[in-house]
């Protein structure tokens, strides 16, 4: 494979030390950076470091004379099969979804003829801000990658939404988009996950909900994608910044769940790894439910629609392979043998979800690692305690084989 290149546009946040370490994670991957640091971006670290990291100049100015000299700004807009923009500040998203010119760095971004992705890193309440929301919907519009940000504490002592992706996430997204260029044994198949909890209201404030965290069908996501699937993930709440280059639809309730499933259909696989409240508060009130009242010494509740059943037993349009998840703390083969058929699913998926029984730390749901039992028409197959991404890659690599071919429906839009 040629090699992999990227113009690395590093702006003005304190993200911008982690930009040197993506510069590293980058090239322990085989892509090679090379960086445009704006005058923002320059106070928060040296052009020194991301050159000698980077192993290539570091370029600054628009308006230099020696770089113009070498290699001009719009030859440096196309020298790279991408244009990484970590941290995107608020303004370089104004100013490149505005079509502002007035640096290197956003004259770069209005010549090239490349893909560019961007890593958002900001306070909260900028990235709330209509305006950077409005802004971030036009690059969206106009084609441009995102990737974050993140929810957590900032370094202005805020939390929220606004937190510069890891750079290994951020590597983990230039990754897929040149794996997404090359031909991957899934490439043109269309596959439909569904994944973490689901949340039954009972009130404004209360709901049934459970332990899922989502990890392992975003880690199924991910690696189907890798595989070059078009994935389309349908997604209980969790604490999970979307994955790249994945059409993530978020829901709340099992309702909501279906229906979005349904919506994204056909496809030739379908997944299910959301653990779906089996039932749902019979009412919900507008009004918080008062415990003077005596409101929640009980609560009745009523059976919500079975996604997978449903799916699995479609007259029409079934996706060929289809696959449950069973989540059992006992006769777990059994019970899980027994779902498969009864709800007419392919493959079953079964874990024991006791907790902290057979997985090293915690328990299987919220927790890293998983130990699971494939289940097929053929018999099952224990694979021993792994990370939860390796189960996914696992699993997705079985189930390239087992769609291997030319059989395709395109993913709906
Ligand atoms: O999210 P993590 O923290 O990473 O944890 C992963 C996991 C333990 C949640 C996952 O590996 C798992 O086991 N998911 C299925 C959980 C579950 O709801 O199992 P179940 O045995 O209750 O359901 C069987 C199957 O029917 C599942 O595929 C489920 O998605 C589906 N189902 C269940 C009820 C319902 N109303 N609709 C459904 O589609």
């Amino acid at each position: 494979m040629s090699e992999r290149k990227i113009l690395l546009i590093i702006g003005g946040g304190v993200a911008a030390y982690k930009a040197l370490e993506l510069i590293r994670e980058l090239s322990r991957r085989g892509v090679r950076s090379r960086v445009i640091l704006t005058k923002a971006g320059a106070e928060f670290i040296t052009p020194l470091s991301a050159a000698s990291l980077s192993g290539d100049k570091c370029y600054t100015e628009l308006f230099d004379l020696t770089s113009e000299a070498e290699m001009g700004h719009i030859e440096l807009s196309r020298s790279a099969d991408l244009v990484v923009v970590a941290p995107a500040t608020a303004d370089l998203m104004a100013k490149t979804a505005n079509g502002f010119a007035n640096d290197l760095a956003s004259t770069t971004l209005l010549a090239t003829d490349k893909p560019v992705m961007f890593a958002p890193a900001m306070n909260v309440r900028m990235w709330n801000h209509p305006a950077t929301q409005r802004n971030l919907k036009t690059l969206a519009d106009d084609g441009a990658l995102i990737v974050g940000p993140e929810k957590g504490d900032m370094a202005c002592g805020e939390f929220g939404y606004g937190r510069m992706a890891e750079p290994a996430a951020i590597a983990d997204a230039v990754e897929a988009y040149f794996m997404r260029e090359t031909e991957g044994p899934l490439k043109g198949k269309h596959v439909l996950i569904t994944a973490g909890p689901t949340h039954e209201a009972m009130d404004p404030v209360r709901y049934i909900a459970n332990r899922s965290s989502g990890k392992q069908g975003y880690a199924l996501a991910e690696a189907l994608r890798n595989l070059g699937a078009d994935v389309t993930l349908v997604t209980g709440p969790t604490n999970l910044p979307d994955p790249a280059f994945i059409k993530t639809v978020r829901v709340e309730t099992a309702r909501e769940m279906l229906a979005a499933s349904e919506t994204a259909l056909p496809a030739d696989c379908a997944i299910f790894c959301a653990a779906v409240s089996d039932y749902r508060p019979s009412t919900e009130t507008n009004q918080k439910i008062k415990k003077e009242r005596g409101g929640l010494t009980s609560i009745e509740v009523t059976e919500n629609p079975d996604i997978l059943k449903a799916i699995s037993q479609m007259s029409e349009g079934r996706p060929r392979l289809v696959i449950g998840f069973a989540a059992e703390t006992q006769d777990v083969v059994c019970y899980a043998e027994a779902k498969r058929k009864r709800k007419g699913c392919d493959w079953i998926v079964a874990n024991d979800v006791s907790p902290g029984d057979n997985v090293v730390s915690g328990g299987v749901m919220g927790g890293d690692r998983n130990a699971v039992i494939l289940i097929t028409e053929n018999g099952e197959e224990a694979w021993p305690d792994m990370p939860k991404t390796e189960v996914a890659r696992r699993l997705a690599e079985r189930i390239a084989k087992t769609l291997g071919g030319p059989h395709l429906v395109k993913a709906a839009e």
